[in-house]
């Protein structure tokens, strides 16, 4: 086994070749948001589940407000510089080195690229060079499918997609973040070579319509999430954590995820 393998292990369960990631990393461009507002009180309540595989979050939120009771795979937000307030938030750069990641004993870095936006050649060189440094120590690269203004609308264009997602993968990513699309998703996974996880994107009205995108993404063959707003700003967020693995990891229907999500929140 490689060194890459053995921190892949960390975040892709070997025994069903699934994941549940949780991202917490928004407030890099974002700033405080509702169900992040106190960062590490949303760690700890969701952490108190142990079910979460694995982490996405910044170093600055590792370093001051990380502290879960086991030891969960951690992907480190590496790209960054521009922020929803500034002239364009497609224009990142790599703002943690490999160093960095391993020093904190993370599992994987993440690099977004804004394929069709102003900034597409410079995040993917960017995410590409992460590729290289990444590779040299075995670290994992979750390449991560941004959208700028430009293209803000084909966040449902599973065509787009997967011409992104494919990019990425060769560029160099070993795992790529993308949204998810009721229509073509499969052409996105078969397209790519490496594990694609989705994004949930903003909250969707229901947590019944989170679930079901959830389980439509793994249908297509998606192996797992890395989500953040549909689960931490749910009215009940280890409940639907909890409806979530049964889905991921246990391969249940909507109509059994929706029922344990139902007796979660009566148990809580
Ligand atoms: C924040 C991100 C998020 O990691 C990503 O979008 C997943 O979170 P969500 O499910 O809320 O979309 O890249 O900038």
């Amino acid at each position: 086994m490689t060194g890459l393998e053995n921190r892949l292990k960390r975040i892709i369960k070997a025994d069903t070749g699934r994941s549940l990631v949780v991202a917490i990393d928004h407030g890099y461009a974002l700033g405080p948001m509702k169900g992040i507002v106190d960062i590490a009180g949303t760690i700890s309540k969701l952490d108190g589940t142990g079910l979460v595989d694995a982490w996405l979050l910044t170093k600055g939120i590792f370093r001051h407000a990380f502290n879960p009771r086991g030891t969960p795979g951690v992907i480190l937000r590496s790209s960054g510089g521009a922020t929803i307030a500034g002239p364009d938030i497609t224009n990142e750069g790599l703002v943690t080195s490999v160093e960095e990641v391993l020093t904190l004993g993370a599992d994987a870095m993440a690099v977004s690229a804004f394929i069709g936006s102003e900034n597409e050649r410079e995040t993917l060189i960017g995410l590409s060079r992460a590729a290289d440094q990444c590779h040299r120590w075995n670290v994992p690269l979750l390449g991560v499918i941004g959208l700028g203004k430009e293209v803000g609308e084909k966040k449902n264009d599973a065509k787009f997609l997967a011409l992104s997602a494919r990019v990425a993968a060769e560029h160099g990513a070993d795992l790529i973040k993308t949204y998810y699309t009721e229509k073509g998703f499969e052409d996105v996974v078969a397209g790519c070579p490496v594990p694609i996880m989705i994004a949930g994107g903003p909250k969707c009205e229901t947590d019944l319509d989170t679930l079901k995108m959830i389980h439509g993404a793994l249908q297509s063959g998606a192996q797992g999430i890395v989500m953040g707003r549909n689960i931490w700003q749910s009215p009940h967020p280890a409940a639907l954590l909890n409806a979530a693995w049964q889905l991921i990891h246990k391969n249940c229907s909507v109509q059994e995820a929706q029922d344990i999500l139902e007796e979660s929140i009566r148990n809580a």
